[in-house]
């Protein structure tokens, strides 16, 4: 089947269904293709912790309802090591707080909205063989087979790639164009969902000497909980009691106690920096992880991926009524914040974790470092800055 329309989208995670929406409100018409269900899209556990910016984002967007109902503000953190909790007062040094808000009720409420404004067929779920071609032409394609086995063919005049970082966008473009830049790290995060209360006010990350733990929440009465393991490690060697036996071991603080629950959702999660430049191939846009992945610690991914989007959005719009100028600046307007963002996760992963077989020298370099953080209000703001997000983000649409 033959069709057209404006900007072809590849992926429903948080990027492309927030640039089909913010497309939407300029009066853009987008298809957007999705290679899993909507159910697995609104379970998959990841991110949890928004930027002012990408809250300001969601809501001058229309999208915040909910999130401005339910999620919680955290003025700060906890850095714990050497056996003592430290507080990073981010409102105190920055003005600026943090909203913990997960990436699946983001995603809900994006494919609740899109659905309500432009019906089932605003994005089609379950589709499989996307192909995206003729990229270096004014006419892009995007084709891909639909649950019923229907064959598409989508003229397009340009498309987004926010189709992950095991998309088949990015390799798309032909070789020797982008550059690329990774680094894995040799541990990885054993992630739980847990059906109790959260033992803290505010995230607890914790430099211990068994490897890095932190606390963090979904709600008021779900908690999100995290512990470093090996890349190697088999989720089936962690039965429930071993991960809070770890973790109250990694956490221990005298006089608190961490409270254990049930355990709705455990995976494991390695840990990674990438990014690949520019974010342009003729008509083809790469936004979020399809671009660039961080390590989560400091809880940048999400945030990135949303900021890339409200760039892209008015410079397709531009694009669209002939103006290419936006267009040329999106990766490198992009590229600026995703550099700082890789900076600012590659230093507090390697900060917080305990590197294998690593000597006594970084031990001891690791501790002066997290010591200076805690004691100096010029690194504590820098930690905090950057945290609660370096860049402002542009306007969404209008
Ligand atoms: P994604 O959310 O990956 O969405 C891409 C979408 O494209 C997916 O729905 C995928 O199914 C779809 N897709 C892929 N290929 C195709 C295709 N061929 N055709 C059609 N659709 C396709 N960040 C944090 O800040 N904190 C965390 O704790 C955290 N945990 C994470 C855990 C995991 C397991 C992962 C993978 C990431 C985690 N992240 C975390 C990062 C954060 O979740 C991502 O940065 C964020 O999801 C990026 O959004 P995105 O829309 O760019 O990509
Ligand atoms: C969460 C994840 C992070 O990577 C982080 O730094 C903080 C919170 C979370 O999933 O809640």
């Amino acid at each position: 089947m033959r069709t057209r329309t404006q900007v072809g989208i590849v992926g429903a995670g948080p990027a492309g269904l927030l640039l089909s929406h913010l497309l939407a409100l300029r009066g853009i018409d987008s298809v957007l293709v999705e290679v899993r269900s909507r159910a697995y899209c609104e379970a998959r556990q990841r991110a949890g912790v928004l930027e002012d910016g990408s809250v300001v984002l969601l809501r001058d967007a229309g999208l915040a309802a909910r999130l401005d109902r339910q999620g919680i503000q955290h003025g700060g953190i906890y850095l714990q090591f050497d056996g003592e909790r430290h507080h990073i007062d981010f409102r105190a040094l920055t003005g600026r707080k943090v909203t913990v808000y997960a990436q699946t009720e983001v995603v809900k409420d994006l494919i609740a909205r899109r659905l309500a404004d432009d019906g089932n067929d605003a994005i089609e779920f379950n589709v499989t063989g996307t192909e995206v071609s003729r990229l270096d032409t004014e006419k892009p394609r995007l084709s891909y087979t639909d649950a019923s086995g229907v064959r598409h063919e989508v003229d397009c005049d340009a498309i987004a790639g926010c189709d992950g970082f095991h998309g088949i966008c990015r390799p798309s473009i032909p070789a020797g164009m982008l550059t690329t830049w990774q680094r894995d790290y040799p541990y990885a995060w054993l992630g739980i969902l847990a059906d109790v209360p959260p033992s803290t006010d505010e995230l607890i990350y914790s430099h211990h000497r068994n490897g890095f733990a932190l606390h963090s929440l979904r709600s008021p009465s779900v908690s999100r909980l995290y512990l470093q393991v090996s890349p190697e490690e088999d989720i089936a060697n962690w039965p429930d009691d071993r991960i809070w036996a770890e973790l109250s071991r990694r956490f221990e603080l005298p006089g608190w106690t961490l409270d254990s629950g049930p355990v709705l959702d455990k995976g494991i999660t390695p840990m990674r920096s990438f990014v690949s430049a520019p974010m342009r191939y003729g008509r083809l846009f790469l936004a979020g992880d399809a671009a660039h992945i961080v390590p989560p610690t400091g809880a940048k991914g999400l945030n990135l991926a949303l900021a890339d989007v409200a760039v892209l959005a008015p410079a397709l719009d531009a694009l669209l009524h002939g103006d290419d100028k936006p267009a040329s600046a999106y990766s490198a307007t992009c590229l600026n914040r995703v550099w700082r963002s890789t900076h600012f996760s590659w230093w507090m992963t390697t900060m917080l974790h305990r590197t294998p077989g690593a000597d006594e020298m970084e031990a001891q370099l690791q501790l002066s470092q997290l010591r200076y953080v805690v004691s100096s209000k010029a690194a504590a703001t820098s930690l905090a800055e950057n945290y609660t997000g370096f860049a402002a983000l542009p306007p969404p649409a209008g």
